[in-house]
């Protein structure tokens, strides 16, 4: 089976062409980030307006590049829920265009489910193996950062163990980046400058106070608001020429997060009494996460998991996977019809709740 995909959630305009064993037969990622360096973030209005601009030439150039044409798929996977509403529409009614005029099922997919599944796409030239079920997931994007356990490919067969309770790791980053004036993206910038700086040297400290598996890192984003502003630190001037202090202090916050994740990640393999960890979201793409992960992981006989960087960040590929293996499991039970509706909402239940106040054992978020 051929699953033309089509991920719209956030900012990233994706469509892949994929098989049902998880060949990526060709993909096309146009990523807003140039859109969003003025704001520093996200405008959710602008990334709706530019999937609408982009999508159709990104699914042309998936079929163009694979030689194929509409014909020779054989269903249409789309991510429906969670994202931003406006981004999302785009897609769901791009991909209800294409399954009615060609008469293809459509099958919506959750972006998260997406993620979690990324592991086992097979792209040309990566041999790394792939996990057998159950594993622990540490999912973690600018967008979420949840632990899963993973018992198999449906959304029954996943369950959140715990999640961070205010921002995601990869908006801490992008935050903190923002504090330290080193631009937009900020895990990838600060994951540089953290090989060149000495966390020790900047005086920063973190002491992260939730037990079990719930995280949180706004609290980790005001202490170095906090740190910067009693030490009179100057945001960077110009990205490009950072100082040893915004090196030390990139090299401090990222190992207060790094121990977090690896912290939390451990205690949720733990719990569940499982000997493999799964990654998943762009944070994965963090050097330090994944070696201290590793480093971690292997005393305790736990294999990790870490797919290359194009399976980590948001992609068609992975939601084209998702929808191969619903329509699979189901072939007439699963695909969806045209009154799909998106959601801003996981199906995946959250175990975590959101924000301050009280906690109870099953908050709703
Ligand atoms: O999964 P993704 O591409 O998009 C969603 O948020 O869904 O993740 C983007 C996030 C951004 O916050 C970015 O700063 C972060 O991933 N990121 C990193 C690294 N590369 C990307 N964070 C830490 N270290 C990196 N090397
Ligand atoms: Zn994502």
């Amino acid at each position: 089976m051929l699953v033309l995909g089509i991920e719209t959630s956030c900012d990233e305009t994706s469509a892949a062409l994929v098989t049902s064993e998880g060949d990526v037969v060709s993909e096309v990622v146009h990523s807003q980030i140039a859109s969003f360096i003025p704001y520093g973030g996200v405008v959710p209005e602008i990334a709706a307006r530019d999937h609408a601009v982009m999508l159709p030439g990104v699914i042309t150039e998936t079929l163009r590049r694979a030689g194929v044409d509409l014909s020779a798929v054989d269903a249409i996977a789309v991510t429906h829920r969670p994202g931003l509403m406006g981004a999302l529409l785009v897609g769901l009614m791009t991909a209800k265009g294409l399954a009615w005029a060609t008469g293809k099922p459509l099958v919506g997919v959750d972006h998260l489910v997406g993620h979690l599944l990324a592991i086992f796409l097979q792209r040309p030239g990566d041999a790394r193996p792939k996990p057998d079920y159950p594993f622990v997931a540490l999912l973690v994007s600018g967008g979420h950062t949840a632990l899963y356990r993973v018992e198999g490919p449906s959304t029954s067969s996943m369950r959140e163990l715990g999640a961070t309770r205010d921002d995601a790791a990869g908006e801490a980053f992008d935050k903190v980046a923002k504090l330290l004036g080193l631009g937009y993206p900020g895990g990838p910038v600060i994951n540089r400058l953290a090989r060149e700086g000495v966390a020790e040297r900047s005086g920063f400290t973190f002491k992260p106070t939730l037990g079990g598996l719930e995280m949180s890192f706004s609290g980790l984003k005001s202490a170095m608001a906090r740190h910067i502003e009693e030490r009179n630190i100057e945001p960077c001037a110009d990205a490009t020429a950072p100082t040893d202090v915004h090196r030390d202090l990139a090299a401090a916050f990222q190992k207060s997060i790094v121990r977090i994740l690896v912290q939390k990640t451990l205690l949720a393999a733990s719990q569940q009494d499982l000997g493999r960890i799964v990654l998943g979201g762009g944070v994965a793409a963090n050097t330090e996460l994944s070696a201290e992960l590793r480093a971690q992981a292997s005393k305790r006989g736990i294999d990790v998991f870490v797919p290359p960087l194009a399976s980590c960040t948001d992609n068609a590929a992975m939601i084209a996977f998702a929808g191969a293996l619903a329509l699979d499991e189901d072939p007439l039970g699963r695909a969806d019809t045209l009154t799909l509706a998106p959601n801003t909402r996981s199906v995946l239940l959250s175990v975590t709740r959101k924000g301050g106040g009280p906690r109870t054992s099953r908050g709703a978020s």
